[in-house]
């Protein structure tokens, strides 16, 4: 049998499938239509200090080939996750990712204390979230604030930290050198692109917010050409996402240099793909006469 075996930094994990932060819930949503212990890991819905209520809806609306949401991050809050959520994702044999949010370094960092307490396997860091402290605008788009905000992450957790990289800027290697060099072990991406949708009769956006993030087979050739860059220029073990709904999807990624990915919006339209996914690797391996899955990673031919 071949290896679906993979690594991202420290983290080992028994096959290179996860789920996207904010698609697959807590875990415990899909439980009952997914075998979670045929997963490499589960990511969970972004967590924050508090519980939050997420912005008014319509908050999703559907695109070509995608979906464009503004959620706005809304979750249990970090006590209840603790409490609640991360004892049942416990049962399972699989690695829990936590991925996190604040307005502020310091929320970032009382997170990653209570996290590497818990035991938890990683922490991913979403950086698209507005820095309130200066004007709003979002860590990940700001290459200095970026560097601080992992820096001081990186000394308050005793776990391996992934940060996810936003798709939003102009050159996204950069973004993930800042990234290794503050003390990353891993980056992921892409996170959602922004997008707009205007309903023509009423002459209004479709999202309460106005404009919201795309997802879906939409932005796939977007994020399979940032992790084939990322790889290419800084060897960062990488978790690669946009678009994936099957095998093949998966594959690109994995050639164009991720060590793993996560399957997002294929969820909301199939639940079972991404164990799906997990069987079609495996006999893509053994068609293909390849021993480890590592093997393809970055091994397009260009
Ligand atoms: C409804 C929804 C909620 C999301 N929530 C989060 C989140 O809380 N934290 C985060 O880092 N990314 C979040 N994302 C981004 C996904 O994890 C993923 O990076 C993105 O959707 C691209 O993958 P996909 O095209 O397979 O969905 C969310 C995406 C969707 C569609």
């Amino acid at each position: 049998m071949p290896s679906l075996e993979t690594r991202i930094g420290e983290l080992r994990l028994r096959n290179p499938v996860m789920t996207a932060s904010g698609t697959f819930g807590y875990g415990q949503e899909y439980a009952e239509f997914v075998d979670l212990n045929r997963l490499g890991a589960v990511v969970v819905k972004g967590i924050s200090l508090e519980p939050m209520q997420g912005n008014p809806v319509p908050r999703v609306v559907e695109t070509p080939c995608g979906m464009l949401n503004a959620i706005g991050l809304q979750n249990v809050g970090l006590k209840a996750f603790l409490n609640e959520k991360l004892p049942f994702l416990r049962q399972f044999d699989t690695r829990v990712i936590v991925n996190i949010l604040g307005n502020s370094v310091k929320d970032y960092v009382r997170l990653c204390q209570h996290l590497s307490d818990a035991g938890v396997d990683a922490i991913e860091l979403n950086v698209s979230c507005p820095n309130v402290k200066k004007g709003g605008i979002a860590f990940g788009t700001d290459a200095a604030e970026l560097g601080r905000l992992v820096e001081s992450v990186r000394k308050a957790s005793s776990v391996p930290l992934i940060t996810k990289l936003s798709p939003n800027v102009g050159d996204v290697a950069l973004f993930a050198r800042v990234a290794a060099e503050a003390g990353t072990d891993a980056v992921s991406l892409i996170n959602t692109l922004v997008g707009m949708v205007i309903d023509t009769v009423t002459r209004r956006p479709k999202l309460s917010n106005i404009t919201g993030g795309l997802s879906g087979p939409a932005i796939r050739p977007v994020a399979v050409r940032m992790v084939w860059e990322v790889h290419r220029k800084t060897g960062l073990p990488i978790i690669g996402m946009g678009g994936i709904m099957t095998t093949e999807d998966a594959l690109e990624f994995i050639l164009a240099g991720a060590s793993a990915v996560a399957v997002g919006t294929a969820n909301f339209v199939n639940p079972g793909a991404s164990v799906e996914i997990v069987d079609g690797l495996e006999r893509y391996l053994a068609k293909a006469r390849v021993s480890s899955v590592r093997e393809l990673v970055g091994a397009v031919r260009t």
